[in-house]
């Protein structure tokens, strides 16, 4: 199992940390903090997931499943707040970005007509 070292890159602070863990090991805990009960736990770990994957890249394939269900569910629930919406939609949208065949088979579960 390797171990990246992702530059983390925060929006509220112009500081870079290094994650010297294994995705393995923090894509679960991730996608555990997806609770929209949480708001506020919640929208972080969905930026840091949406950060997370523009650096992994094609790297991010086997934890997709890990979040996406939760984000699905998420951006289709009634009252999800609209900072939860719009960062739920940046990161499903990232997470598609790189990896499409993941996530396009869940498009028609989220997809609107506008
Ligand atoms: C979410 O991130 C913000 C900004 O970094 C931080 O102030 C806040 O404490 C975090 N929320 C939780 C629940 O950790």
């Amino acid at each position: 199992m390797s171990s990246t070292v992702l530059p983390f890159a925060s929006p509220w602070l112009s500081l870079n940390v290094c994650l010297c863990v294994s995705p393995a090991e923090f894509m679960p805990i991730l996608g555990t903090n997806l609770n929209p009960e949480f708001i506020s736990v919640c929208n972080n770990a969905t930026w840091a997931i949406g950060e997370i994957c523009m650096q992994m890249g094609v790297e991010m394939q086997p934890y997709v499943s890990l979040v996406l269900n939760q984000l699905v569910e998420i951006i289709n629930r009634p009252n999800t707040p609209k900072t939860l919406l719009e960062n739920t939609a940046i990161t499903i949208g990232r997470l598609g970005y790189v990896c499409p065949q993941e996530v396009s088979p869940m498009l028609q579960q989220f997809i609107r007509p506008w």
